[in-house]
């Protein structure tokens, strides 16, 4: 992308293509599950749980166990909302797509209940613990979404903030995060491979000191190759 995008473009970009953001088709054997036989059509964005998720699940099990509250930011349409409920955690996504959460449980074939609280739709699975919050991020706090949470899982979601926006979602995901809360981050690196000037952006070791140096810690937790990209997680903690 060449700029940032604001909630309306997101919004329209669901209704009218319903996939990847840029339509881009990503090649990567470590984050899906495809065969050769299987054609780049098919292979597209963030068709099956991430590998990384599945890996350092432990991580933000924590003292509860898989009971754990765990929060998504940006979720989108994610498989990794499924997979944290099936392995037993109390997952809550948001998106600002409407659109794109009803499709999730629809797809997924997850029945649910629909009300409405301060500015945000909110999508309740009726079987299993999942809730979805369709709003505008930035205004979410941990009182909305019934308290805050033991972790965080954001991928793709921070790197694909505008610049200007990176404080207030700091502030945000802060606001959502109890004492002891593990935020589990991906950013994807593309370095000399990144020919577009907008988002998603590339995420330095310097930015994340930059933007939640204030209130957390960070530490490096693994790496693995994402196509011809790399796939970096980190684990923030409050100070
Ligand atoms: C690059 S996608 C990330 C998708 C998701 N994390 C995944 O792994 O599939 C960015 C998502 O952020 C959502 N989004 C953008 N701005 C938002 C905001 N201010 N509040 C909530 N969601 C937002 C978009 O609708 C889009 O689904």
């Amino acid at each position: 992308m060449d700029r940032d995008w604001s909630i309306d473009d997101w919004n329209k970009w669901w209704e009218s293509a319903g996939g990847r953001p840029d339509g881009e088709v990503i090649e990567s054997s470590h984050h899906h599950d495809t065969t050769d036989e299987q054609t780049e059509e098919e292979d597209i964005y963030a068709p099956t749980v991430s590998e990384m998720l599945k890996k350092h699940k432990s991580l933000i099990s924590g003292d509860a166990g898989s009971s754990s509250r765990v929060f998504l930011t940006f979720c989108g349409k994610s498989l990794d909302l499924k997979w944290l409920a099936d392995e037993g955690f109390d997952v809550v996504g948001n998106d600002c797509s409407d659109f794109a959460l009803k499709s999730f449980l629809e797809e997924q074939g997850l029945e649910y209940d629909t009300s409405k609280s301060e500015g945000f739709t909110i999508y309740k699975a009726k079987n299993t613990k999942l809730a979805l919050y369709a709003g505008n991020f930035f205004e979410l706090t941990g009182e909305k979404t019934g308290g805050k949470f033991d972790a965080v899982w954001d991928t793709g979601s921070f790197q694909s903030v505008g610049v200007t926006d990176r404080a207030t979602y700091a502030r945000a995901v802060s606001g959502l995060m109890k004492q002891g809360c593990k935020y589990l981050l991906s950013v994807t690196q593309f370095k000399e491979l990144r020919t577009w000037t907008g988002p998603p952006y590339e995420i330095s070791e310097e930015i994340l000191d930059e933007v939640f140096g204030g209130n957390m810690k960070w530490e490096f937790v693994d790496q693995a190759p994402w196509g011809d990209y790399m796939e970096k997680i980190y684990l923030l903690q409050l100070k």
